[in-house]
């Protein structure tokens, strides 16, 4: 891309982080930015100054060589040195001094951009500094909007429904198969992929089934309504012992009225449509659902595979439906919906083997824990990904509504303990295809 072009997408990518991030701050009074939702999460203030302060440490002091704007504050804002819970005791930035402290770093790093060099320096190559703050801000965007779910009272944001399946949503088969086979996992050439999508490298994956559509709240319930939380075969011994310590009876933000499941979304309460993907599930949920139903959740290789291999080039595409950038004909990301997109829509964003819904709408469970790629390195920083591998995270892919096109990919990985679900996690399921029999044709076949 020509230089003043990257500088352009560059500060649109930027404008749209930062426009997303006014929404979900501003529709907030002064007591709500400071409170603390749930132990989960930070007060969205401690957000806002954390996207300014990562910005000013990468873009102005980093790139620009700038001095710090306000000394003294950089702990505050660090993730490591203090725990969610412990951020609303600190001596944070107010409201008013937090955004202005954002504005300003901003109106900086616009100069320090129009001065950047963006071929050179690897920091900056393909403008990766910037792409990596747009990142950012548009993941605790979605970190954000978490918060607005968690948040008590009335409703402040605005919640266009997305629109109704497609006609062929009804009869889309229930599963696609993926032919066993070497595929490119992983990307050595997306300039904003981030360390832990790093090296492009070869998988073997044996061929295996996976569902079309994530699975959806209906068929979930019918897992509730027979039993699925009361029977310990359908859990691991850890899952097992989560559930009965936890209480778990449905996904969170579930109450039953009588026969009817209702569920409170951005602080509606509305009935469980049937046939949205579920969302709110942890991997132990999600586990369970998949041996109830004679399956298993797919391998992060097989999920990547699913979603990028392209079996007419042999190829790794950066998309299901190709290289382009995601739509919204493609996909429902970006917080344009603050739900799921009914099951089978987006058949524009389908996958050559016919999967939908890969990118968008939910985040969904692997079975794989977080590792790092054969040859990582890691870049620009090690608390990026490097210190969370070898945990007991497991990987979620794909995306959800909550998260903008900049900050999903085919390659994008994202990761978290098994127990939570205040992230807008669902699923969807696999099996091993049939064994082959080598050298012979099936029984019956001419
Ligand atoms: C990749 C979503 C797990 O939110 O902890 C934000 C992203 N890293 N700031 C997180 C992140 C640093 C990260 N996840
Ligand atoms: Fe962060």
């Amino acid at each position: 891309m020509p230089a003043e072009a990257l500088r352009e997408r560059i500060a649109a990518e930027l404008l749209a982080a930062r426009a997303r991030t006014a929404v979900l701050t501003g529709s907030v009074d002064d007591r709500d930015l400071t409170a603390q939702h749930s132990p989960l999460m930070s007060p969205l203030v401690w957000d806002l100054a954390h996207i300014g302060n990562q910005e000013e440490l990468w873009l102005l002091r980093t790139v620009g060589g700038r001095d710090p704007l306000l000394p003294g504050i950089d702990s505050l804002y660090d993730a490591f040195e203090h725990p969610r819970a412990e951020r609303p005791s600190l001596p944070l930035l107010p409201p008013a001094e937090a955004r202005a402290y954002a504005h300003d770093v901003r109106g900086r790093v616009l100069d320090v951009l129009e001065a950047a060099a963006l071929d050179g320096d690897p920091l900056l190559r393909g403008g990766f500094a910037f792409g990596m703050v747009a990142q950012h801000e548009q993941q605790h965007d979605e970190t954000m909007l978490i918060t607005h779910q968690l948040r008590q009272g009335p409703p402040v944001l605005d919640d266009p429904a997305p629109p109704p399946a497609p006609a062929d949503a009804a009869a889309l088969p229930a599963e696609v198969l993926v032919p066993g086979g070497d595929f490119t996992m992983g990307t050595s050439t997306e300039p904003w992929a981030l360390d832990n999508e790093r090296p492009a490298h070869t998988v073997h994956v044996p061929a295996f089934h996976l569902d079309t559509v994530p699975v959806t709240n209906g068929a979930y319930q019918r897992f509730v309504a027979d039993g699925g939380y009361d029977d310990p075969r359908w859990w691991t011994p850890e899952g097992w012992d989560h559930r009965q310590r936890a209480g778990l009876t449905a996904p969170l933000f579930w109450t039953r009225d009588g026969a009817t499941w209702l569920r409170r979304r951005f602080g509606r309460t509305e009935e469980v449509p049937a046939d949205e993907p579920v969302v709110h599930v942890c991997w132990y949920e999600a586990d369970a659902y998949a041996r109830w139903a004679g399956r298993r959740l797919p391998t992060e290789a097989e999920w990547e595979k699913a979603a990028r291999h392209d079996p007419a080039t042999g190829r790794s595409r950066r998309y299901p439906w190709g290289d382009a950038d995601p739509t919204p004909e493609h996909a429902n990301l970006g917080q344009r919906h603050l739900r799921p997109a009914p099951a089978g829509s987006h058949p524009a964003g389908a996958s050559p083997h016919g999967a939908r819904q890969l990118i968008g709408d939910v985040w969904e469970w692997t079975s794989s824990r977080f590792t790092p790629y054969p040859g990582f390195r890691a870049w620009p920083y090690r608390e990026y990904s490097e210190v969370f591998f070898g945990g007991d995270y497991r990987v979620l892919r794909g995306g959800s509504f909550g998260v903008a096109p900049v900050a999903c990919r085919g390659t994008f990985r994202n990761w978290d303990h098994p127990v939570r679900r205040q992230i807008f996690s669902g699923f969807r399921t696999a099996r091993d295809a049939e064994p082959r029999t080598a050298g012979r044709t099936a029984p019956g076949a001419a």
